[in-house]
């Protein structure tokens, strides 16, 4: 882990806050660690998360965001969390599948069906379940952020899988990511999201995949001109507070935090659709951006042997089977 001596200054007073423990008397400040810019969806759900937990809980506990991965890479943040060093981050479930595999289950390509079947599963028991079992791991689930769906971008088209014979492709540091690109053809390149936009600039890859708001917020778009809608994950964002923070919560305001988080993925469902269309907007218009429909079969039949071993993998089978279940239900 490289350290700056910033995240140093910073993550030393957390260590001090997370010492003592939490007065119902005395305002606390929890720490937020992200990796998106301020313009971003996310980041403005968990200010509105923010303004609910000072509310719910009379000023006792405020919580101060700190965005664009001042406090480290999302890997770095879930380590600090571990430590007590850091109170809460949001990730990704593909990162943090490293951390608890039962995140694994969203990571697997294709398994939603739409948008809806998507939300039956985060917002139902299986959601749940999933949130509340990293507890030993040392956090704790709070919510989910909506994250749209993953598409590839590069400076050509992805029609097919051919398309991505030989193409460097960066993913999120993540096993499950990992495996899909090397089925699909492409050649997998692991990186923090903070090192991407110079390594399409320069050439370190070719390639990567994410939603729209990437394009825009990240600024992806400036280099990267092409944008092939194969939507083959809908990988969500998730918030987890440390466990030792967790523990120092009275239950009245880990009840105060739960209901803020709940509300602001609400909050954030309608907020993730007007940014994304605006972000394709702005992609098009004024970055030159170009986005390309693309026939999902066959991308679809290339990764499918990964649905079939998640079905025979212990940590995550029941949870497939779950999934899978609410494809059709309304
Ligand atoms: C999404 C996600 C981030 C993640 C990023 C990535 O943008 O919201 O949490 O870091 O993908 O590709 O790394």
């Amino acid at each position: 882990m490289r350290w700056n001596t910033k995240i140093i200054t910073i993550v030393a007073s957390g260590l001090f806050a997370v010492s003592t423990t939490f007065s119902a008397t005395a305002a606390t400040t929890l720490k937020l660690s992200h990796n998106q810019d301020r313009d971003h969806p996310v980041h403005k759900s968990m200010m509105y998360m923010a303004d609910k937990v000072k509310e719910y809980t009379d000023g006792e506990i405020k919580i101060r965001i700190y965005p664009n991965g001042q406090l480290g890479t999302q890997r770095e943040s879930m380590e600090l969390l571990q430590n007590g060093a850091l109170h809460i981050a949001k990730s990704n479930a593909s990162e943090m599948e490293s951390f608890e595999p039962s995140y694994g289950a969203f990571n697997i390509p294709y398994i939603f069906r739409d948008r809806d079947h998507y939300y039956r599963v985060l917002e139902g028991e299986i959601g749940d379940k999933i949130l509340s079992s990293s507890y030993d791991k040392g956090f704790v689930g709070l919510t989910y952020y909506d994250a749209g769906a993953r598409s590839f971008y590069a400076q050509k088209a992805i029609r097919t899988p051919a398309d991505l014979q030989g193409v460097k492709i960066r993913v999120q540091p993540s096993p499950t990511a990992v495996e899909m690109i090397k089925l699909l053809g492409g050649s997998p390149t692991p990186l923090a999201y903070g090192e991407l936009y110079t390594a399409l600039q320069q050439g370190v890859v070719d390639g990567a995949e994410n939603n729209p708001t990437a394009l825009t917020t990240a600024r992806h778009g400036e280099v990267a001109k092409v944008f092939s809608q194969d939507e083959h994950t809908m990988i969500p964002d998730v918030l987890v507070i440390s466990s030792k923070t967790w523990d120092k919560l009275t239950k009245e305001q880990q009840d105060a935090i739960k209901k803020a988080a709940k509300e602001s993925m609400l909050y954030h469902k309608d907020l993730w659709t007007k940014m994304t269309n605006e972000s394709i907007e702005k992609a098009k218009k004024s970055m030159g951006v170009e986005f390309i429909t693309v026939e999902k079969q066959p991308f679809i039949d290339a990764v499918k042997p990964m649905h079939d071993s998640a079905l025979k993998t212990p940590e995550i089978a029941d949870y497939i089977r779950g999934i899978d279940a609410l494809a059709d239900k309304k």
